[in-house]
């Protein structure tokens, strides 16, 4: 066997496409909707993302305002831009890249972010009304992979679904979803004894880890779909440099029926929820 490509880029083209005509017929109304991202620190992977954020929402006709704040900033800093954003009517969606620099207080930021313009979907009340299945902001990640899900015409109800990790940004989220929609969920994580009995019995395969090529064709089902949330770039070997997710997948797409590549799978997807999320911030103060 070897598994269909869910392709990302392709998918994200057609969902940026309507957004970009959403956005455009609240521009005409005079709202343009309007995305503000708080990168603190110089990691250089929060860069890139922060980049790809901002030139995602250019693209799309969505204006963005960008704080770059250095690594020593101070709490009050960010709190007080925060605030600005809040009260700024003109301003939708408010994004602080993560991880933070350790000294400040994660929490105390995303909890400050007002719950209407949370994009992001990491406020606790946007969390707790997801959990209940009520309307929320959805986190964006694991809201692409429903997509790709939904546009891959994989059945998700009554499916079995591991997911490997269990981050606030990924894996908690992704399994609301996934048991909102009707699978029975499994939440593998570091301290998961005997990984492979679990993943072994996934139809869905959920690959949140942050370890490049951890998943191997022996921890895969024959016939499963796998979703590959990781990206990370390749220190040694012949492939240094290269990007490459948590799934091995040219030993891994000889099993499943169906498998994300990175780049060009979950990550787009990310950044194309996260655009409308901002898109249905704005139109909420349209109407
Ligand atoms: N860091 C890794 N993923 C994300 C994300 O989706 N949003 C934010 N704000 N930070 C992240």
């Amino acid at each position: 066997m070897t598994a269909r490509i869910i392709d990302g880029n392709a998918l994200s083209a057609r969902v940026r496409d309507e957004i970009a005509q959403r956005a455009a017929a609240l521009t005409a109304r005079g709202v343009q909707p309007c995305l503000a991202v708080i990168l603190v620190g110089g990691d250089a992977a929060s860069a890139v993302y922060v980049r790809n954020k901002v030139a995602g929402c250019e693209k799309a006709g969505i204006r963005s305002l960008r704080f770059d704040y250095p690594a020593n900033a101070t709490q009050e800093e960010v709190m007080a831009k925060l605030a600005d954003l809040n009260a700024d009517p003109a301003v939708h969606g408010i994004l602080v890249q993560l991880p933070l620099p350790k000294h400040l207080d994660e929490t105390q930021v995303l909890e400050t972010i007002d719950v209407t313009k949370d994009v992001d979907g990491f406020h606790a009340e946007n969390v707790g009304r997801l959990s209940q299945g009520l309307e929320a902001f959805i986190p964006c990640t694991p809201h692409g992979v429903m997509k790709m899900l939904e546009s891959a015409e994989v059945p998700v109800q009554g499916a079995e679904a591991v997911i490997i990790g269990r981050s606030n940004i990924v894996g908690k989220p992704m399994a609301m979803l996934l048991t909102n929609a009707g699978a029975t969920v499994t939440v593998c994580h570091s301290k998961t004894r005997d990984l492979a009995s679990h993943t072994r019995r996934a139809d869905i395969l959920v690959a949140a880890i942050g370890k490049p090529r951890f998943v191997t064709a022996d921890m895969v089902k024959p016939g499963a779909t796998v979703i590959d949330v990781g990206i990370n770039r390749l220190q040694d070997g012949p492939d240094a440099g290269k990007l490459c997710g948590d799934v091995d997948f040219e030993a891994v797409k000889a099993v499943a029926a169906a498998i994300t590549p990175v780049p060009g799978g979950v990550g787009p997807m990310t950044i194309t929820m996260l655009l409308e999320n901002t898109v249905i911030s704005a139109a909420r103060v349209a109407r």
